[in-house]
Order: structure tokens, then sequence, then C-alpha cells
């Protein structure tokens, strides 16, 4: 503000007589102009320091003008227009250099910010592994695609019709309740079995039919070592002219002599399912113990592995198959059981956890 009043009073207010009052007064406002430049923070600032001035109307050095250039004394016309232009001159240049100045400041920091460490390495991406599950659903596969089987596929949420009803489970039904069955609106559920592939696929295919069904099933089951409310099987059937126990037996024997190695022994239970008759349970000879009695096995020498039976000629009846002429068996077996018996894993839910740490341990 001082030099404002300053260049606003006359020369002759100001009691400059001579060159050197003169050379003062520039002095000071030189010395003062320096220091705002200084002081005003930013590009803001510079261009307030520019209005302030140099602007055309305002300006301190635009009205030194016509304040003391004009009025001035004949004698210090020529000081007083040199030292203005010097000054002038002098706030033009200072104020460039300014601008540079906080041009080159904000790309430093602008630089800074968005500096790459381009010899920093890259994300590593861990590899994971083949999951267990995949691999023994994929053994599985081929031991039954040598058999000349073929796969097919079914819906996990499945209608009451599928899982149960054509299934020899009417409405009602008590053989129902071992299924823990999740409910979905509409009347839909999540399957509880792969069994309703059977139904499905004999709706559309004459016999004879070799087919395995892989899949997800769900069971409304408190998650454990050996229990989690989604699992997956396979189940499998066989429908043509002339089938016998015989060779349900025959070929689950194959199965699973080909999948625990030749050693192994087999035992068929009898059991019940609503949609075999007979129906049976299997079981290998203790894979850990061959069949002398350990923990894994509970001391029997025993391990369970599938379920099986001859197809229950009421099912023919729903898919208008001609029970006097075909008969058939089907299985189902686990497939998480059997890849936690190949490999020893101990608890289920690790075959669902994504652990890396787990999943490496498998080709
Ligand atoms: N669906 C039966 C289960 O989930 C297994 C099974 C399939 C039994 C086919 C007999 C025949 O327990």
């Amino acid at each position: 503000m001082q030099a404002e009043e300053e260049v606003r009073r006359t020369l002759q207010e100001l009691g400059v007589r001579d060159e050197q009052g003169v050379a003062r007064l520039f002095q000071s406002l030189r010395e003062q102009l320096q220091r705002e430049l200084e002081e005003l923070p930013g590009a803001d600032g510079a261009e307030l320091f520019r209005v302030r001035w140099l602007g055309r109307r305002q300006g301190i050095l635009t009205a030194a003008n016509d304040n003391w250039l004009k009025p001035a004394p004949a004698a210090l016309k020529r000081p007083v227009g040199r030292l203005l232009n010097e000054l002038k001159q002098y706030a033009e240049q200072a104020l460039e250099a300014r601008r540079q100045e906080l041009a080159t400041a904000s790309q430093t920091v602008r630089l800074a910010a968005e500096r790459l460490d381009v010899t920093l390495p890259g994300l590593r991406r861990p590899l994971g592994g083949r999951h267990p599950v995949q691999i023994v659903l994929e053994e599985i596969e081929e031991i039954f695609f040598s058999m000349g089987y073929s796969v097919e596929l079914g819906p996990e949420i499945e209608t009451d019709y599928y899982n149960f009803e054509a299934l020899n489970m009417p409405p009602g039904h008590p053989a129902r309740d071992v299924w823990d069955t999740l409910y979905l609106a509409d009347g839909y559920l999540l399957r509880t079995h792969t069994s309703p592939v059977q139904i499905r696929t004999m709706e559309k295919q004459q016999p004879p039919l070799r087919v395995i069904v892989p899949g997800k099933v769900y069971r409304h089951d408190n998650p454990d070592a050996t229990h989690s409310f989604m699992f997956h099987q396979v189940e499998g059937f066989a429908v043509d002219t002339n089938i016998t126990f015989c060779d349900l037996k025959g070929t689950l024997d194959h199965f699973l002599k080909r999948f625990f190695g030749e050693a192994v022994r087999t035992r068929f239970r009898p059991s019940f399912f609503p949609f075999t008759e007979p129906s049976a349970e299997v079981d290998v000879s203790c894979i850990f113990c061959d069949g002398v009695g350990c923990r894994k096995c509970k001391q029997s020498g025993w391990i369970e592995v599938l379920g099986c039976g001859m197809i229950d000629p009421v099912l023919y009846g729903f898919v208008h198959y001609d029970a006097a002429r075909y008969s058939g068996f089907a299985f189902g077996m686990g497939v998480d059981r059997l890849a936690m018996l190949r490999y020893g894993i101990e608890d289920i839910q690790l075959l669902f956890r994504g652990d890396l740490r787990f999943l490496q341990q498998f080709q």
C-alpha cells in the first residue's frame, strides 16, 4: 500500500528535488516490489502482482507516469523517465522469472508424484495347481470312457419331480428326509444328488444307455471335516436288454481296481435306495492298511465308496420305457471323498478354501 501512497503524491509533495532524491525514491520502490514478488504465493500471487504494479489502469508504475513524469520539473524529467522505464523493465523481467520458477516448481512436484520405478519387479501372480477333485474326476471319466460310457449333464437347480418324484419318492415319502434338501422359491430346489439326470437322460434317449453324470450336489449339512453343503458326485447308469446285477458288480469291481489299484478287494453290502432294487453299498479293502484295520477304516478293514443297485422298474414307467424289455443298473459316488482317499486329505473343507499352499501340492 505504501508504494501507491507515494506514487499518488507529486514529487514536490514528497520533497524530491534532485536526481539523488529521484534515485532514492525508485530504489525504495524496487525493494518493495522485490519483497512482494517473493511473498505473494503461487501463480495467483504472480497475477495479483502484475495487476498491482503493471496493470493498465491502476498499476502503480502506470500511475507514476501521470503523477511523476508529466508534472516533473524539466530538470528531473530525464532521470524520472529513465528510472521509471528501468523499473518497469525490471518488474516485467522479475515477474517473468517468477513465473518460470513457479512453472518449474509445479512440474517438479508433478514429476515426483508421477515417478515410476521401472526397475521394481512385477506383480507375481502365484500359480495354483489342478484341483484334486478335478484330477480325480477326470480319472474316473477316463476309466468309464474306456468302457463305452459317455457324459450327460443336468441342472443344479432341480424340480421336485426329477430330484424325488420320478425317482420313486412321491410327496411325503420318508426317504426324502435323508437328503436334507435346500429348497428354493417357486417349488425349485438344489439337487441333492445327480440321480435326477437318470430321468432326464432316459426321457430323451432310448436304450442302450451307458452314461456317467459328473456334477455338483447340495445338502443342508453343517460343514465339518466330512460334510460340505456342496460336493461332487459321479452318477453312472446303464440300461439295455439283459443287464443283470453281475454286470453291475463286474463294472464297479473293474472301476475300483483301476482307480485304487489291482490289489484292492471289493465287497457289496445290501442297502436301500428308493430308485434301485436291489440296492447295495460298495466297500473297498482299506487302502491305508490293506484290510488289516486302522484308524482310517475304523479298524474294520473296509472303506465305503459308493451306492448302487438295479434301476427300480418303477422309474421306467416315468420315462415310458418298456420295463419287460429293459433292465439296468445305477451307481453314485462322491468325488470329493475319492479325492480325499486318493491323497490322504482328512478335511473336506480344504478342498473348497482355495488356499494356494494346499492347491499347489497337486499336479
Ligand atoms: N443318489 C444316491 C445318493 O446320493 C447314490 C446312488 C446313485 C445310489 C445311484 C444308487 C444308485 O446317495
